[in-house]
């Protein structure tokens, strides 16, 4: 006897990564950016709301695996993603990502995607959303620092929602900043290629570092920082990983997405506890300023969220209705009798 068809309730949508690069073509790249930002934004806006839990990560010699899971009582939302910075070296990524989202009523996953390059935009968006309130007004250029995966979706971000107009890069590894320059080409954006961090964050107003050494890097010492720039560190993400010399924490303002998982991942793991840091939810609410004066130096110190992750999953499934830009997945077993899985089993003999 032959398999019955699955019922509708046994599909799942599906974006693969063909799917996901068609739909980003398909609504221009900065659109998406922008909008993922404001997004971010207002989930931010209601950060109380949601199940929160530092991800849960796997650490290894080589890297990290980390399940980002969090809930607002309707959805439920989870991230897989890892981060290995010597899979470069072997032709492979050093982030790959997948993520779902699920019907809180009935715990049934009502989309599930790639997100390797959904992490790249989403990342880019939270940095946008952060700077959007943190770095200086009407500053139009910014430092690239690491040019790998990450870095030109920072920079388009960058440009949609802060208003940069110039980029300046630079990589322990020239090959990584051509080929940024490159694919920059045309973005409208003035590109620099420098040949080290200090040149590059020369006239800088943000300085985004988006680096990957699992250790104890010192990518920006003290004395290259200047009053009044705005610092978006990502590439500290792990225990043992960071990127800022520990002085530059001690003069700048910090701002964190989860405290809890921050202190374990963070710049910050390297301070002690009386360290000052800011919510980033608490200056999106209006309840704590962002920026104060044009001296200040501020930090995003970030290592990434799962309520960004929510926030690009439910971008994704809004986008995706009554478009081709996905396949359905048979992933729920559905017997005709909700008790009798073992007989939808028998009958496909
Ligand atoms: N905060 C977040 O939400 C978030 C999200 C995604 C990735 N990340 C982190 O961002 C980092 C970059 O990710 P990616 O996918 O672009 O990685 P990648 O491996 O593609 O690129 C990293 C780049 O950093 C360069 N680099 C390493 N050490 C350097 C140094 N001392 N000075 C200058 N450049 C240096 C490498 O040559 C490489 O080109 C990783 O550490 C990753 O874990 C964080």
């Amino acid at each position: 006897m032959t398999a019955p068809l699955p019922s509708q309730k046994a599909m799942v949508p599906f974006v693969s990564v063909e799917n996901m690069m068609r739909l980003v073509h398909h609504l221009g790249i900065e659109r998406v950016l922008a909008e993922l930002t404001d997004l971010i934004e207002e989930d931010f806006g209601r950060w109380e709301s949601f199940d929160k839990t530092p991800r849960v990560a796997s650490h290894s010699r080589d890297g990290v695996i980390e399940l980002m899971p969090t809930s607002d009582g309707t959805i439920y939302g989870f991230k897989y993603v890892n981060g290995h910075p010597k899979n470069t070296a072997e032709g492979l990524q050093t982030v790959t990502a997948f993520g779902l989202l699920a019907d809180v009523a009935t715990g049934y996953p009502v989309l599930l995607t790639e997100m390797t390059l959904l992490t790249a935009l989403r990342t880019a968006a939270t940095s946008a959303m952060a700077a959007r309130h943190l770095a200086p007004k009407g500053g139009k250029v910014m430092a690239m620092i690491g040019n790998g995966a990450q870095a030109e979706f920072q920079a388009l971000a960058m440009k949609a929602v802060c208003g940069i107009d110039t980029v300046r890069l630079y990589d322990i590894d020239p090959r990584a900043t051509q080929k940024t320059a490159r694919n920059l080409e045309g973005s409208g954006l003035t590109v620099i290629p420098c040949t080290s961090s200090q040149q590059a964050i020369e006239g800088a107003a943000i300085v985004t570092t988006c680096t990957a050494d699992k250790q104890f890097a010192t990518i920006l010492t003290d004395n290259m920082v200047g009053p009044g720039i705005h610092i978006n560190a990502i590439g500290g993400d792990c225990p043992g990983k960071t990127e800022l010399h520990k002085d530059i924490l001690l003069r700048a303002d910090c701002f964190v997405e989860y405290p809890p998982q921050t202190w374990i991942e963070g710049e910050i793991q390297q301070m002690d506890r009386s360290y000052p840091i800011t919510e980033l939810w608490q200056v999106v609410t209006g309840q704590v300023p962002g920026r104060r004066d044009e001296r200040q130096i501020t930090l995003f110190d970030s290592v990434g969220f799962a309520i960004e992750d929510f926030s690009a999953l439910r971008y994704l499934r809004n986008q995706i209705v009554g478009t081709d830009f996905y396949q359905e997945l048979d992933m729920i077993a559905d017997p005709d009798d909700p008790r009798d899985l073992f007989g939808m089993l028998q009958r496909a003999r």
